[in-house]
């Protein structure tokens, strides 16, 4: 997201004007609504190639007054960037709509028509009624919106295929439309096209096949053209390509030209592709210039119609899998003659790039691995059948450069073997690669464990996006398990821009649902069982309400609606007497297991109370009374048959057990202090604060803790660094995240790039930090800055980028005083609950310089800031609108 760098320089920008022009700049800068920022539309920032017909936009309000909201909104949409600066709107011009929505607003103008590129822009009205002026264009394109549309067939034969044209005129635009199942790149005169690699993101191909749309108008010449595609076989297992190009010219007429038989193929110099185990390329079979005009392929066989894949082509509406970053390798050593083993300083997913010069016929070969031996020789054990092995073989000559195109690894150890000569660091480089989501997120702390903590849950996050959210990116699985993917959903939200990334999984999720209703462990499904185990399939309704919660997004609930319902009703029929019992994983990889049923049946109470959400999101008042009573019903049913009265534990006991009942409130009256006074004396005496949960659990155990007032055990858990624990993984060296909370290096089930335990990251932004959703309201437009001001610790400072603009809180404590800045975006408005010490009788707050509570007493202000009446424990609580607060607590 841009807001930050964007305010920077519209500061840069008022501070200039204010040298030159003083007055009037004053005036207009202090005081007026400033044009809307961050543009979006689906979620992104000017698209290419969308398919929704009712696209919805987004936008940022920036002023210089506190407390400012939006009032009204105007929305031009135009065919024509020049008719948008005339500020007319020839596809939509809203009026002025009386509304304060700033996220979500759907498109309604005349209806947008495919291969279209449309400009937009929007203004807004404050609270005293000023408008802004227009925001500066932002743009998108519609793909194909119908399957007549596509006018070529899917060809193979070979995985390089290759066509020319010719263009009688200059050209004016032009648009290609792409997909090659498993994976493509298109070269269009020589060079890739886009900044996309294993693209397509994998889908269920048998309902559906990602496309997508590049503006290709100035890779195109006059005269003759050369397409070349590139093929691999991804998760597919064979090769398939559609394109069409739609090119129009100077002299007004418009071409086409499409994928056919008529194209040439020819196997290319990559010999063998697959995403486990790893990709082979002869560099002597290269044929230079087959991607140019001109190149003589009389040679080349035809290529040949295949088979298309079943599914619908929709469009890849979501940041794709890119090379986000190259890192220099931080070691080099030599265990055995001939083997040269690198180390790159960081676990992550990619692929090197290989910079070799040698003899031609040379084979390079590298093996990419999480672990070493102490001899220093790679061990690859936990990787278990996949060869992660690349091959290079040198085409001789000069210098060669190698990345491989159609597979990716997990790995922080690279063993080159075959190497002509000596290499060097400079040898190598990690080629860092997933999918680009935006950061949003930042989180530093006084407490360095958790600084170290939050940088391994922020690369084993990012190292397991692939278009769908993974396990794990190393070994022979990288599935979307759905469990993994429910309990890090929020951290991921909070940390990056993941409104695109899962509105895309969600579908896929909704694609794979079976017509009784079932889901499956894996989507797409390829591991793992349907129906899924409940504590995974838990997934689809979760993600749906995360997206609804943090980014106010009401369409996914409207179109998955009817599935999840379907969800519902499939776990109503495998339930007996309200209790959902099968189970296959239940609290996986725990210290100390959890009756798998009591899981099953927590999740189904949690599915049904989503549903109930949902229904009253929806203004479905019956099914929300319905399934509001059946929530109900189900929650009686796990206290008679998991709750011990005698003992205050729910099913064995577990932290996991008492943690889910707190924290999703399956506790019934009077027996909180019970089950909480169990759940610490577990944590603390039986464990010497240590966590004894799976990945499960110990997201309902974070959350739990703060919920019944004991944040500083969960401080204490978070900053523990014997194992368990995260600090413990920190300590024996670890740059992502475990699969296991101990340490193996042998075979089996241990990955070290699992991003499933990084779900305390949300708890990090929302305990810690502080930032959070007030009750009941969704995408951040009515705030809680609640930070648990715990322990030793002395300072935070969160932001998260929400969908509404920059939300913060920072806060310092040192004896006898707090200090907390927060900022609220404009349309957004939060309540502020400063903690005091126990010991602190006599409390005085500042906000800024202006005294706001002093004497047990809110002191009136003028300037955005009221009280409230404290709500607990002593806690001093204000209301703020958007702004820039400063707040002080000094007290004795
Ligand atoms: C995966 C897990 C997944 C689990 C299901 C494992 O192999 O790596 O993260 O959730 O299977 O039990």
């Amino acid at each position: 997201m841009h807001t930050l760098r964007n305010k920077w320089r519209a500061n840069l920008l008022v501070g200039f004007l204010v040298c030159a022009l003083p007055v009037a700049s004053i005036a207009l800068g202090a005081e007026g609504p400033e044009p809307p920022e961050n543009l979006r539309c689906e979620y992104l920032s000017n698209p290419m190639g969308i398919d929704v017909v009712r696209p919805r936009f987004s936008w940022v309000l920036e002023h210089p007054a506190r407390g400012e909201s939006q009032t009204a909104y105007q929305v031009l949409v135009s065919t024509r960037s020049e008719t948008l600066k005339q500020d007319q709107g020839d596809q939509w011009d809203s009026g002025k709509v009386a509304s304060g929505d700033s996220t979500q607003v759907e498109y309604n103008g005349k209806p947008l028509a495919s291969g279209q590129s449309y400009y937009w822009k929007v203004k807004y009205w404050d609270k005293e009624g000023n408008a802004s002026p227009f925001s500066e264009t932002a743009r998108f394109d519609m793909g194909l919106l119908s399957r007549d549309e596509w006018k070529g067939q899917w060809i193979g034969g070979a995985n390089q295929l290759r066509t020319e044209f010719q263009l009688p005129e200059a050209v004016v635009r032009a648009r290609a439309y792409i997909t090659g199942v498993g994976y493509y790149e298109l070269r269009i005169n020589g060079e890739k096209v886009g900044r996309s690699v294993l693209d397509p993101a994998w889908t269920t191909y048998d309902k559906r096949v990602l496309y997508s749309t590049y503006d290709v108008t100035r890779r195109l010449q006059r005269g003759a053209n050369a397409v070349g595609v590139m093929l691999g076989q991804g998760w597919y297992s064979s090769r398939a390509l559609l394109v069409q190009i739609d090119v129009e010219l100077a002299d007004g007429k418009s071409l086409s030209f499409v994928s056919s038989p008529k194209w040439k193929a020819k196997n290319g110099p990559i010999t063998s592709d697959s995403v486990y185990n790893g990709e082979s390329y002869d560099a002597r079979l290269e044929t230079p210039g087959w991607d140019r005009p001109g190149f003589d392929d009389a040679l080349w066989a035809a290529a040949q119609a295949v088979e298309a894949p079943k599914g619908i082509l929709s469009a890849q509406m979501m940041p794709s899998i890119q090379v986000v970053d190259t890192l220099t390798p931080v070691a080099l050593s030599n265990p055995q003659p001939g083997v040269y083993v690198y180390d790159m300083g960081q676990n992550a997913s990619g692929w090197v790039r290989l910079q070799v010069k040698g003899p031609r016929g040379a084979a390079v070969t590298m093996t990419f691995t999480e672990l070493i031996y102490d001899n220093g020789m790679i061990n690859r054990e936990n990787i278990r059948n996949a060869k992660v092995r690349d091959v290079y073989i040198l085409r001789g000559g000069g210098m060669e450069i190698y990345e491989p195109r159609f597979t990716y690894h997990g790995f922080r150890y690279v063993e080159v073997r075959g190497f002509p000569g000596t290499p060097s660091l400079d040898s190598v480089r990690l080629r860092v690669v997933h999918s680009a989501v935006p950061t949003t997120g930042s989180f530093v702390a006084s407490k360095q464990i958790l600084n170290q903590i939050q940088k391994l849950i922020h690369w084993s996050q990012l190292t397991n996006l692939f278009g769908i959210p993974t396990d794990c990116d190393q070994r022979d699985e990288r599935q979307g398990w759905m469990g993994d993917a429910h309990v890090t959903a929020e951290e991921a939200m909070m940390n990056f821009d993941m409104a695109a990334f899962y509105t895309n999984f969600v579908r896929d999720i909704h694609d794979i649902q079976s017509p009784e209703g079932m889901v499956s462990d894996t989507v797409p499904h390829r591991y793992g069982s349907a129906p899924s185990d409940p504590a995974w399939g838990t997934a689809y309704p979760l993600i749906c309400w995360y997206m609804w919660q943090q980014y106010g997004d009401r369409r996914i609930l409207e179109e998955n609606y009817d599935g999840l319902k379907k969800y519902v009703e499939y776990l109503r029929t495998r339930a007996s007497e309200n209790i959902l019992s099968y189970s296959y994983y239940g609290d996986w990889v725990a210290v100390e297991k959890t009756p798998g049923g009591f899981v099953s049946a927590a999740y189904y109470y949690d599915d049904v109370r989503v549903l109930a959400g949902a229904a009253k999101a929806l203004g479905k008042a019956a099914d929300a009374d319905a399934y509001s009573q059946l929530a109900g019903q189900i929650k009686e049913s796990i206290n008679r048959k998991f709750y011990d009265a005698a003992t205050g534990n729910f099913a064995n006991g577990t932290q996991t057990a008492n943690a889910m009942a707190l924290n999703m409130d399956l506790d019934g009256k009077g027996q909180r202090g019970h089950v909480a006074g169990n759940l610490t004396n577990d944590i603390v005496y039986r464990h010497d604060t240590h966590v004894t949960t799976g990945f499960i659990g110990i997201k309902h155990l974070m959350e739990a803790l703060t919920k019944i007032g004991r944040a500083d055990l969960a401080y204490d858990l978070a900053t523990q660094t014997t194992y368990p624990s995260w600090g413990y993984m920190v300590s024996r060296g670890a740059t992502t995240l475990w699969e296991l909370w101990q340490e193996k290096t042998g075979p089996s089930m241990n990955s070290h790039d699992h991003v499933m335990f990084g779900s305390v990251g949300s708890w990090f932004y929302r305990a810690l930090g502080g930032i959070n959703l007030e009750q009941d309201s969704v995408g951040y437009a009515h705030i809680r800055i609640e930070p648990q001001i715990v322990r030793d610790l002395a300072s935070v400072s969160a932001s998260i980028e929400t969908i509404r603009g920059t939300v913060s809180s920072s806060w310092t404590h040192a004896p006898g005083s707090i200090t907390m800045n927060v900022s609220i975006p404009v349309n957004s408005d939060a309540r502020i609950v400063m903690p005091r010490e126990d010991y602190m009788t006599e409390v005085t707050v500042r906000e800024g310089d202006r005294v706001v509570f002093d004497k047990g007493q809110y002191v009136a202000g003028d300037a955005g800031v009221s009280g409230a009446t404290a709500e607990k424990n002593g806690d001093i609580i204000f209301t703020v609108g958007s702004g820039n607060y400063s707040f002080q607590l000094t007290g004795q």
